[in-house]
């Protein structure tokens, strides 16, 4: 397929832009921490698995712990990044602002959590949690597709 050379811009730029989870700075990447998504995913999961833990056992400092490390998760390996963002074209923007959505709210549950702001632990625990659920249902069976995980 030819591109035009908006369309080429465009996605090139979007592959750079695709540096971080998918896209931030705040996410580490060095070469000993550079996961699989399936990896990465599994990690997750043991982190919100902790985090319900110490949430519904009222231990803060502990579910502050697992909301940062949420936060703080490393990128997917490059070479899946490059293929995540060659399946879904324009709709990775969206892809990334999933991940966003998820970040932002595992800083704002564990800033609240350590200032004892019941209110907001309450809002942003569900914000995290649904950040998961609507990631998955938008893009989950695409990506995994396109990674041959199926
Ligand atoms: C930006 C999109 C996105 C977000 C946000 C996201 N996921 Fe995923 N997740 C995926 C995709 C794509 C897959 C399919 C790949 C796979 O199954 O390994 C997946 C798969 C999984 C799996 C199945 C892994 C397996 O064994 O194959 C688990 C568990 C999981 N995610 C947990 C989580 C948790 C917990 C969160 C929130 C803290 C989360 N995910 C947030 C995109 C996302």
């Amino acid at each position: 397929m030819r591109r035009s050379p908006v369309g080429s811009a465009l996605i090139l730029g979007l592959l750079l832009s695709f540096s971080a989870p998918f896209g931030r700075a705040t996410h580490a990447e060095t070469a000993e921490v550079s996961p699989s998504l399936q990896k990465l995913m599994r990690q997750m999961l043991g982190d919100v698995q902790q985090l319900n833990r110490a949430m519904l056992s009222d231990d803060d400092e502990a579910a502050a712990a697992a909301a940062e490390r949420i936060a703080d998760h490393p990128l997917v390996e490059p070479g899946q990044r490059a293929t995540i963002a060659r399946a879904l074209g324009r709709e990775m923007v969206d892809f990334k602002r999933h991940d966003t959505t998820v970040h932002d709210a595992a800083v704002a549950l564990s800033v609240a959590l350590r200032a004892g702001d019941r209110t907001t632990v309450a809002v942003r625990y569900g914000e995290l949690v649904g950040g998961c659920l609507a990631c998955h249902d938008r893009f989950r069976d695409r990506v995994r597709e396109a990674l041959g995980l199926e």
